[in-house]
């Protein structure tokens, strides 16, 4: 029990880089308010300081990803720690507008690397049955930074504090960097580098009796030539990085950011005034933390897929809803009281589904040789998708009205939903290196996770 909490402090460390993500990615919603007084900006300023950290962070992902697989797991989360220091710093202290989008930009390239490499880090030292759990600590540090955000923001709204806003972050980004180095390298990249006994070392220390079996499961691993121009000749791997890529753009294609970034602006279209369309906003951020929570313990009990087709429902479910209570261009209180209820049951089944299953999946789905180029692949493409999303997301409700949109991203719900049961596998339970062994065997992605004596059929 002792050791396992090993395994479990290690975790809480690392997923303080998903709390910063969460953090830096919602604190601008109160602070350009604020932000906007102070520099006077005009429209298209106050959007390009709200966007570039999605610009950041997709440029982050993309170019750190290889890093990612040759300098290591930890040395990669440390230097992000350090990045989201200096990007804190400039934001806090920006003279001219200037500054401040350099500032948002190198907080997004923090943002970026942290979306990948946490999720792997996370994946790779915990147990497998427990690897549902370890991982999805980063969707519930994300979550909580976001209301953390909300709430920072709120604390220092009456005196107009917004360098005082960003500054906040300093916090964990200075827990994270002292935390991570004392942190260990993750064992299996170790054993990637050929560094043996480091890796059973560090093993014993993160999971106490059990750590010899699965010492003995990391010891096959099947590739023999780790280039990536010679594994992208590979089939299997091509499929599974496609589908990675799917399931990353599918997060963001279902609108959850339509309701992170703009719930004050549809409430306001609901017919909440501003004050109350705030604060149900938070609201919205609370049940985000607690949806998280529950799906937690649930993820490697019930499995990836069933929680996924229950989330996935609810939320094409509660975004016709959605839809409907914004039809009219009065909404009775009845409406409202709807739109605010569809509003918290898509959160909820959103994070019971897409938002942690994202992660663990992509974390478990790459052969070790390219996770990080895998799952760097795949956040940037959902990064892009959040980027367009979020940026067209008015335009939409301009040309296709409120409710045609939520529908639209109802439709995708259902796509989704396709595609999950005909190509993701189910993970629960086995371990990364069966899960390699299967792609290198030829086994079709969808029975990727399963049992040995079914994979006959499967070929
Ligand atoms: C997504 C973010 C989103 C957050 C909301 C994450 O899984 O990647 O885009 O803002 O969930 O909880």
């Amino acid at each position: 029990m002792l050791q396992k909490g090993m395994m479990y402090l290690t975790a809480g460390v690392a997923a303080l880089a998903g709390l910063l993500f969460g953090f830096d990615t919602g604190v601008i919603s109160g602070a350009i308010l604020f932000i906007n007084d102070a520099f006077h900006l005009n429209h298209i300023q106050t959007e390009i300081i709200v966007s570039t950290v999605l610009v950041g962070a997709f440029l982050g992902a993309i170019i750190s990803g290889r890093l990612c697989d040759t300098i290591g797991r930890k040395r990669i989360i440390l230097v992000t720690a350090l990045i989201f220091i200096i990007g804190t710093l400039f934001c806090t202290f920006a003279q001219s507008v200037e500054q401040l989008i350099f500032g948002r930009i190198i907080l997004g390239f923090a943002i970026g690397i942290a979306s990948f490499a946490t999720p792997i880090y996370l994946a790779e030292i915990a147990l497998p049955k427990k690897r549902g759990l370890i991982v999805s600590l980063n969707q519930l540090a994300i979550t909580i930074g976001i209301l953390l955000s909300y709430l920072i923001d709120y604390y220092f709204s009456d005196d107009g504090a917004w360098r005082m806003m960003f500054l906040a972050g300093i916090i964990p980004a200075l827990l994270l960097f002292i935390g991570m180095l004392f942190l260990p390298e993750s064992p299996r990249f170790l054993i990637a580098k050929g560094k043996i006994l480091k890796a059973k070392e560090i093993l014993k220390k993160l999971h106490g009796k059990e750590s010899e079996f699965d010492f003995l499961a990391y010891l096959s691993p099947p590739q023999k030539n780790t280039k990536l121009k010679n594994l992208l000749r590979h089939k299997r791997l091509v499929t599974v990085l496609l589908i990675g890529i799917t399931l990353a753009v599918a997060q963001q294609i279902t609108g959850i950011n339509t309701i992170i970034y703009y719930a004050p602006t549809v409430f306001k279209l609901a017919g909440f005034n501003s004050n109350n369309a705030i604060f149900v906003t938070s609201l919205i951020g609370l049940v985000n933390v607690l949806a998280t929570l529950i799906a937690l313990p649930l993820v490697d009990k019930i499995g990836r897929k069933p929680m996924l087709y229950v989330g996935l429902t609810g939320m094409c479910l509660s975004l016709i809803l959605l839809g409907l209570s914004l039809n009219q261009a009065n909404p009775s209180s009845l409406m409202r009281i709807m739109a605010l209820l569809s509003m918290m049951v898509y959160i909820t089944s959103f994070a019971i589904s897409l938002g942690p299953m994202v992660f663990i999946i992509l974390s478990e789905i790459f052969p070790l040789s390219i996770r990080g180029f895998g799952m760097s692949l795949a956040m940037c493409a959902n990064w892009a998708a959040n980027m367009i999303i979020a940026m067209s997301f008015l335009s939409f409700v301009h040309h296709l009205g409120m409710s045609n949109t939520f529908y639209l991203f109802a439709f995708f719900c259902v796509f989704t939903l396709y595609f999950v049961h005909g190509f993701i596998p189910e993970t629960k339970g086995i371990s990364l290196e069966q899960i390699e062994k299967h792609i290198f065997e030829g086994i079709k992605s969808k029975h990727l996770g399963q049992k040995e004596e079914t994979h006959a059929a499967s070929k």
